[in-house]
């Protein structure tokens, strides 16, 4: 469903600020880096959170009225003046925004949604066991890298596990493969996680996930019978973005059913622990 955002620059609690494009740059494949110029920006994203953008100029021409929706994207780096977004184009929405130039500029509102860093007893609590663990798929790669390199100003030790499709789909990290074994391992990212979590069993502190959700789900049920905590970031299909459409609703695990049976990735998410969601919805 595409429901048209009452967005304006005037009102208050939705309010966009206007950022000129820095550079797009064709990572390889469908994947592209935007960055954009933060100083307008008023604040300091935190890892795993996301901003709605939606381009108002392409090619410094007005963007066509068709395409009037924003779409979430994850932070994928932020340097107090720059703002990037790592993007996978999917349909015209993400087309658009591929196809930005320099000097272009696109609408932002943001940062929204929780992040997968809380607060710093959590960070004191992550320091004293000895190793978080990021795993991604595909386009997951995006939130990660913010949070990765957060966890090294922190002096957080971490390894990252990366899978994809194809080669196209890779990115650095400290474990690559692909499923037709075009580069790193041959085979699913979830395939080594039995060996790589018993070899660290003591260690792991924290399980961060983001990729398709059938990844996420193999990635759950492995971290949950070594005991890990786990948090993942959900990409539902958003339309609305504030928690009007339910569009975007993940259902609450069983065990945490209340009177809210399901969770809006938007308002709620998009972190959430492993354990509220029903990875069978
Ligand atoms: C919190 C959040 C953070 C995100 N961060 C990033 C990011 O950093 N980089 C990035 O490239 N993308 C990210 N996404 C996904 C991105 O927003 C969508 O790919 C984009 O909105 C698709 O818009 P479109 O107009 O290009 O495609 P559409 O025309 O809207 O969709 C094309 C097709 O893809 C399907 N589709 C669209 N979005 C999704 C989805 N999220 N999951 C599964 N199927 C989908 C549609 O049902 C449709 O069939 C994020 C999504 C969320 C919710
Ligand atoms: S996108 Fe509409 S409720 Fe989340």
């Amino acid at each position: 469903m595409e429901v048209e955002m009452n967005i304006s620059k005037k009102k208050t609690s939705f309010e966009y600020t206007e950022v000129k494009v820095i550079s797009n740059i064709n990572l390889q494949g469908d994947y592209y880096m935007l960055k954009v110029e933060a100083e307008n920006l008023e604040q300091q994203p935190f890892p795993g959170q996301f901003y709605q953008v939606k381009p108002l100029t392409i090619n410094n021409n007005i963007s066509g009225l068709g395409r009037i929706l924003f779409k979430p994207l994850s932070v994928y780096d932020y340097s107090g003046n720059s703002l990037s977004f790592m993007m996978k184009v999917i349909g015209s929405g993400t087309y658009d925004l591929s196809t930005m130039i320099k000097g272009d500029v696109l609408a932002i509102y943001g940062p929204l949604g929780n992040s997968f860093i809380n607060d710093d007893s959590y960070t004191a609590n992550l320091k004293k066991k000895k190793r978080a663990v990021l795993i991604s798929g595909g386009i997951g790669y995006a939130p990660l890298y913010y949070l990765h390199k957060k966890l090294l100003e922190m002096d957080i030790n971490h390894h990252w596990l990366h899978g994809g499709r194809t080669a196209d789909d890779l990115f650095d990290a400290d474990y690559i493969c692909t499923d037709d074994g075009s580069k790193g391992s041959k085979g699913f990212v979830t395939n080594c996680l039995d060996l790589f979590f018993s070899n660290h069993q003591d260690q792991i502190s924290q399980v961060y996930c983001c990729g398709p959700k059938p990844m996420m789900k193999k990635v759950y049920q492995i971290a949950e019978c070594f005991g890990f905590p786990t948090l993942f970031s959900m990409e539902e299909y958003m339309a609305c973005g504030i928690g009007v459409c339910l569009g975007c609703a993940v259902k609450k695990s069983k065990s945490y059913c209340d009177e809210n049976a399901y969770m809006m990735v938007c308002k709620d998410g998009p972190v959430f622990e492993g354990k509220e969601v029903d990875w069978d919805e």
